[in-house]
């Protein structure tokens, strides 16, 4: 889960990383009361989780409150990159000497954390990659040791920052660590870093991404959950305990087993190719225990979803049998009733395979086929896909 910069910048202050005084708000005039509060120049800030705020004229400097009102109701509202401004966060203006970049992350491809840090911050850190990456250091972090002052002495002295800042940054570099392990984050980012004309080091911007799997270790993050954003099957799977991801195709997919599921997303991608069809329209892994309510909670998202044009039920009966999943399907479908309008391809192999097919012969539900194998089920689903007219 990606942070907006002002949850960000409220995790960096309770670490102790330096931070501009700051206010969030969802108003011109909450934006002046927040000039007024803070005093002097301040700096107007579109929130929003996408980059290249400041381009798209989202961040701008307001000498008095009457300009920090204007301000903001100029960028409220205003639509960067295809997220609307709902906030701006109002913080104290620095003098900015130097830009500076510094980050943690998750490096997957090492099996590592990674610093990155660099002395050309403020404009893209892609662009420094790409252009000069001599300029940006990258320096690998060792989980059980992490970033102790040496640590942060050799990322410092990578990155070439100049000896007057050395121990303000390295200082930095120690603390925005800690709120990458305390908050199990994944990516911490600070651009710019700067150093101020008196000499401060300060986080002037922030981006932060938790780690929605260690969810469970931080209540204080459910505050972050941004009911505005994400797309709504998937809140309403996630509510339902259902491991959905959605994609863009036409054929819904559901399985048991996430390596099942991936498989059959490679297949129908195959198979809705060569049929003319669009490809996976979502991933869905519904587990070991493939009840009815389970069942029917995955087919009501699927359904759910004006891109869907017929669903491949693709199960494999380890632990929980066939006959328990056909069982499943056939409640579901009574359960759905009405809702349930889009043809259902139902390949099932496995524990008690002959019983499950029999359920599904039997109950002989207008909108199931049964297929035997895994290929020709996915082609049956493409083709169906293809043919069926899209909704106007
Ligand atoms: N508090 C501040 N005081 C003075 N200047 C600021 C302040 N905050 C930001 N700036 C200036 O505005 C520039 C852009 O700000 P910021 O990095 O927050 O947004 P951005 O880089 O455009 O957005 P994003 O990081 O989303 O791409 C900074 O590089 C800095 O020069
Ligand atoms: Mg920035």
């Amino acid at each position: 889960m990606d942070l907006f910069e002002h949850e960000a910048r409220e995790l960096f202050e309770a670490r102790g990383v330096p931070v501009p005084r700051g206010r969030v708000a969802a108003s011109p005039e909450e934006a002046r009361a927040a000039a007024v509060e803070i005093g002097g120049t301040v700096v107007v800030k579109a929130q929003v989780k996408t980059g290249g705020r400041g381009k798209a004229g989202g961040v701008k400097l307001a000498a008095r409150p009457d300009d920090a009102e204007q301000v903001a109701e100029d960028i409220l509202g205003m639509d960067i990159k295809g997220h609307t401004v709902h906030q701006v966060l109002v913080t104290e203006a620095s003098e900015i000497a130097e830009e500076y970049y510094a980050s943690f992350l998750l490096d997957r491809a090492n099996r590592t954390f990674l610093a990155m840090a660099s002395v050309e911050g403020g404009m893209e850190i892609e662009e420094v990659a790409a252009t000069k990456p001599d300029a940006l250091a990258k320096v690998p972090i060792d989980a059980l040791t992490g970033v102790d002052a040496e640590k942060a002495r050799e990322i410092v002295a990578a990155a070439r920052f100049p000896a007057e800042v050395a121990d303000g940054v390295a200082e930095a570099l120690i603390r925005l660590w800690e709120v990458f392990v305390a908050e199990d984050a994944t990516l911490v980012e600070v651009n710019p870093l700067v150093r101020t004309k008196s000499g401060e080091i300060v986080a002037l911007d922030g981006k932060v991404t938790l780690d929605e799997n260690a969810a469970f270790r931080h209540p204080g993050h459910a505050a972050f959950t941004d009911p505005a954003a994400g797309d709504p099957l998937e809140r309403q799977a996630h509510e339902q305990g259902l491991n959905y991801v959605k994609l863009d195709g036409d054929i819904g997919v559901i399985g048991n087993g996430a390596g099942l599921v991936m498989s059959t997303l490679d297949v129908v991608a195959d198979a809705a190719a060569e049929a003319g069809a669009v490809g996976p329209a979502n991933f869905l892994d519904i587990g070991g225990g493939a009840s009815a309510e389970i069942m029917s909670a995955g087919l009501g998202v699927i359904l759910g979803d004006p891109g869907v044009r017929s669903v491949f039920v693709n199960v494999f009966g380890g632990i929980t049998a066939c006959d328990a999943v056909a069982d499943g399907i056939v409640k579901a479908l009574a359960l759905l009733g009405d809702r349930a309008t889009k043809p259902l391809v139902v390949r099932l192999d496995g524990n008690n395979v002959a019983e499950g097919r029999r359920i599904l012969a039997e109950a002989a539900h207008p909108l199931v086929t049964v297929v035997a194998t895994m290929d020709d089920a996915a082609r049956t689903a493409a083709e169906l896909a293809a043919v069926v007219t899209p909704e106007a």
